[in-house]
Order: C-alpha cells, then structure tokens, then sequence
C-alpha cells in the first residue's frame, strides 16, 4: 500500500473504541501493515498537555472555549502527527475526531452545528476520514462499561448522552460512504470481526 489510510473511531463514552482500536491495530500489524494510533483529545506531545486541562479542570468551562481547546489538539493532531504517517502509506488509527465536535459539542451541549463544521474545516484543513466507524451502544450499557469513576466529560449525564447518540447516528445518515455504524451490544470478538471487514474494504479501495 503506497497510500496511507486514514480511520477514526467514534462514539459515546464506553463503547469500546479503544478496545476495538488496539485489536485492529495488532490484526492489520500481523497482516504486515504499518500502523499508528493517535487519539483525540490528547495527541502525542502538545496535545497531552490540552487533554490533561479538558478531562480535569474543575472550574466553570464555557462551551465555545471547550470547543476550541478541541479543535486545537486536533490541528495539531492532523498537522504534526496523521497528515505526515499517511502520506508515507501508514495505516492512522484515530481515537475520535472532528465526529465527536459535531456530536458532543454539537448535538450534546447545543454550540451551532454548522460553526463547528467550519471550525472542524480549519482544525484539518478539510482532510476527512476516509473511514468512520461509529460504535452505537444504548446509555445505560455505555454508562456501566464506564464505571462509577469518570471525568468532567463523562459525567454530564443521562440526557446529555441521549443527545450525542443521536447525533452519532444523524452523523451517519447524512455520510454514509464514509461513515459506518457497528452495534456495539455485542462481544468484544463479534464487533471486531465487523471492524476487520470494514476496514479490509477500505484497503481495498484505497
Ligand atoms: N463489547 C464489549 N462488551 C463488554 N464490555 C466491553 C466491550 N467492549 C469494551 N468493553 C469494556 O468496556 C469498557 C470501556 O471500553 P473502552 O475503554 O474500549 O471504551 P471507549 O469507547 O474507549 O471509552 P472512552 O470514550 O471512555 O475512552 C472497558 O472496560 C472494556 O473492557
Ligand atoms: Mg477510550
């Protein structure tokens, strides 16, 4: 493979993304692909330091100011980090992106849709996907798989997560080349014998 690839991995807290982003990453390494997982927020390097204020700062957080601190680890992220790995014909392995904005600033905190699709446009400089893989999990099983411990993201509530669900699922209906839905209800193995499949189509048109 001459041209990279690049995949995120989307959905609500707890629905196994990293879990299914790991497996993969072993999978397409074994199968002789070069791999890179980066993450959002929280890339490597700068990124780490606007993650650490995103997850733990305690005081009042406005919603356009968690946006932008968004949307600046993913500039980062694109520029530094995904751009460079695909370019050289890696396989790039997000852990959410410009999906999660539209979803949880968007559809979850009420910040104008069609402003963050433009702030999103800056952040990557209009770079999209070329693969987005939503795992779709109901609230309460998201809620248990994350357990009583949780960040300022996580605890915002059942509604809240209601909202981006739904927001995931738009996302979807209205990109369906790019972007694919997978139940996540299910095992761990099941869901990342759909993920392979998916993935394994997108090689093959690339
Ligand atoms: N299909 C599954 N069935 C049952 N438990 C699962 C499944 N997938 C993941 N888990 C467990 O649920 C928890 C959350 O999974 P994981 O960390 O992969 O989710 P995540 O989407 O990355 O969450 P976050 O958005 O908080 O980073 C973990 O303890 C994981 O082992
Ligand atoms: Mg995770």
């Amino acid at each position: 493979m001459t041209k990279g690839l690049f995949i995120t991995f989307e959905g609500a807290d707890g629905c196994g993304k990293t879990t299914q982003m790991k497996l993969i990453d072993e999978y397409l390494r074994g199968k002789g692909f070069r791999t890179l997982m980066t993450r959002e927020p929280g890339a490597k390097g700068l990124g780490e330091r606007v993650r650490e204020i995103l997850l733990n700062y305690d005081g009042e957080v406005s919603p356009a100011c968690e946006s932008f601190l968004f949307l600046a680890d993913r500039a980062q992220n694109m520029d530094c980090i995904i751009k460079p790995a695909v370019e050289k014909g890696v396989i790039v392995l997000c852990d959410r992106h410009t999906d999660s904005t539209i979803a949880y600033q968007g559809y979850g905190r009420g910040v104008n849709i069609d402003e963050l699709k433009n702030l999103n446009n800056i952040a990557t400089g209009g770079r999209k996907p070329d693969l987005t893989i939503v795992f779709d999990i109901d609230v309460q099983t998201s809620q248990a798989r994350v357990g009583e411990e949780k960040d300022r993201m996580e605890s915002a509530g059942v509604e809240f997560f209601e909202r981006v669900r739904k927001g995931y699922l738009e996302i979807a209906k209205r990109e369906p080349e790019r972007v694919k839905v997978v139940d996540s209800m299910r095992t761990i193995e099941e869901i990342h014998n759909e993920v392979v499949e998916l993935i394994e189509n997108a090689i093959r048109r690339t």
